[in-house]
């Protein structure tokens, strides 16, 4: 698909996250689920987002404008961080129920959720709150490549039963799914 990532900027406060005009999907997911990974894999190269072994990596809100539809894909920092502390964890968690909740070019949450791991529960409820915010969900199992064909349909199965949408299955490292999250993605935009 003939479509380009960059970087466009860096938010770090509310604020700058509202002030967004253009359409917006934003990518959220456990600490070391895949986020920039994926967002590297989507772009086709390997250091658009910075990626890391240790969870907690991305620590701001960067947007990455994709051409030429003209729309952004927000990478978020990671939720549920063990070693974060407990005042960085509550400032988070308020920042993203603003965004969630007020951001009015948001059109959809893609909720990642790594494919090796039964549903988790601070995913359900940001699912949850997603839904109470009207806000669409777009669920993207990560890190297929880790699973075998049997769990990876037993997974699929499982979330389409919690949140009512099939999740597109994907794979940073194969390059799995990645013309059906294009896809899925850009839609999403366009509503
Ligand atoms: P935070 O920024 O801390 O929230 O993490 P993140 O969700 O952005 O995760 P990141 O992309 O940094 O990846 C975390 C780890 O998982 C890294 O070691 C990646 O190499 C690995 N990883 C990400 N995607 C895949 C995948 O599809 N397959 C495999 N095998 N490993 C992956
Ligand atoms: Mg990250």
């Amino acid at each position: 698909m003939a479509v380009s990532l960059i970087l466009e900027t860096t938010a770090y406060t509310l604020d700058q996250l509202l002030a967004v005009p253009e359409a917006q999907i934003a990518l959220a997911g456990r600490s070391n689920v895949g986020k920039s990974s994926l967002i590297n894999a989507l772009a086709g190269r390997k250091k658009l987002a910075k990626v890391s072994a240790t969870p907690g990596k991305t620590r701001s809100v960067n947007f990455y404008k994709v051409e030429p539809q003209n729309f952004y894909l927000v990478d978020l920092p990671g939720y549920g961080y063990a070693r974060a502390s407990h005042e960085e964890r509550r400032k988070w968690a308020k920042l993203l129920e603003h965004y969630l909740t007020d951001c009015k070019t948001l059109k959809t949450l893609a909720l990642l959720l790594d494919c090796r791991l039964p549903p988790q529960k601070i995913d359900l409820e940001l699912a949850s709150f997603a839904r109470t915010c009207r806000l669409p969900l777009l669920p993207v199992l990560t890190k297929a490549d880790k699973c075998s064909q049997r769990e990876r349909s037993s997974r699929q199965k499982e979330w389409q039963d919690l949140l009512a949408v099939k999740p597109v299955l994907t794979s940073s490292s194969s390059r799995l799914g990645m013309e059906e999250l294009w896809r899925a993605l850009i839609a999403a935009a366009d509503i």
